[in-house]
């Protein structure tokens, strides 16, 4: 069983939207992901609960709630079956929480908004996750996901740059999608629609789920290194044969741990980071 974390502690990034949607891509590849929220909010239990019994099961455990008639650990039982346990995470998470939330985590996903004060936020986020809950860049647990991307902004170049400069993978670059929005109104995520709608869309999760089949710790090439559509051919991943279930642990896709995604074109290097990220590419000893 793998167990994936979405965090970033910035409010609106796209955690709930990569785990829904990523939640999605499994079940329709008949894995069995099971969703934890531990958001108050609850918007991924909402958006579980939408879905329609036809479409593939999602199980969703309401992590943020605080039964006392039972046992933590009851209460945050994941079933046999699963295959991932995505996990949703709240907004404005401390420090401390991040290391409770990551210590057991395969892969950690960190959604980041190409705006400054998101750029900011999600240097103290890697700061944090590297220094305080002492994750180490080697063992290719972080991955950033470029999120609501409007290509050939400047915002946008400054993201690729920072993150450049941190040595954390981009491992997808989602573009600003109605999908997305409407998805979460309905119960559905992307790779449910049809594909003259979500076409697109659905192409931009590939290298997302490639380095998510990639075993910890596996080489990853650095970020600025890979070329736009990288890793398309495999096709977000072999499904399992039907009625074949697929066995706890098993890649979502064919391993590529060379192809840690998309479009990082290298930009203009030349350009200076921020004064807030230069800092914490320095101080996490880059
Ligand atoms: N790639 C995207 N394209 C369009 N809208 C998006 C995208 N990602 C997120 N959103 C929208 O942005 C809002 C915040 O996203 P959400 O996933 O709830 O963030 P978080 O869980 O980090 O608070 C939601 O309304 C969501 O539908
Ligand atoms: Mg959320």
């Amino acid at each position: 069983m793998q167990r994936i974390v979405v965090l970033n502690p910035k409010g609106g990034s796209g955690k709930t939207t990569i785990a829904i949607n990523l939640a999605s891509y499994l079940a329709t590849r008949r894995y069995t992901p099971v969703l934890m929220d531990f958001d108050p909010q609850g918007s991924t239990l909402r958006w579980v609960r939408k879905r329609r019994p036809a479409q593939a099961p999602i199980h969703a455990i309401a992590a943020f709630e605080k039964d006392s008639r039972t046992t933590r650990a009851f209460q945050l039982r994941v079933p046999d079956v699963a295959t991932h346990v995505i996990v949703d995470t709240p907004a404005a998470l401390d420090p401390r929480q991040l290391s409770d939330m990551t210590r057991d985590a395969d892969k950690i996903l960190v959604p980041v908004l190409p705006s400054d004060i998101d750029i900011h936020a999600c240097s103290r986020c890697i700061r944090d996750l590297l220094l305080v809950a002492k994750i180490s860049r080697d063992e290719n647990r972080i991955g950033v996901i470029a999120n609501r991307i409007r290509r050939n902004t400047l915002t946008y170049q400054s993201l690729i740059r920072f993150l450049h400069t941190l040595g954390i993978p981009i491992v997808a670059t989602i573009r600003d999608s109605q999908n997305y929005v409407r998805g979460a109104e309905i119960g559905i995520g992307v790779h449910e629609m049809k594909s003259y709608v979500a076409q697109e869309d659905v192409a931009q999760w590939v290298p997302l789920v490639e380095w998510l089949a990639g075993s910890p710790g596996e080489a990853q090439a650095p970020p600025g290194g890979s070329s736009e559509g990288a890793g398309t051919a495999a096709a977000a991943g072999q499904p399992p044969a039907a009625g074949e279930p697929a066995s706890a642990g098993e890649p979502v896709a064919p391993a590529e741990p060379e192809a840690p995604a998309g479009p990082l074109g290298p930009g203009d290097s030349s350009q200076a980071l921020s004064g807030e990220a230069a800092a914490t590419a320095a101080a996490a000893g880059f």
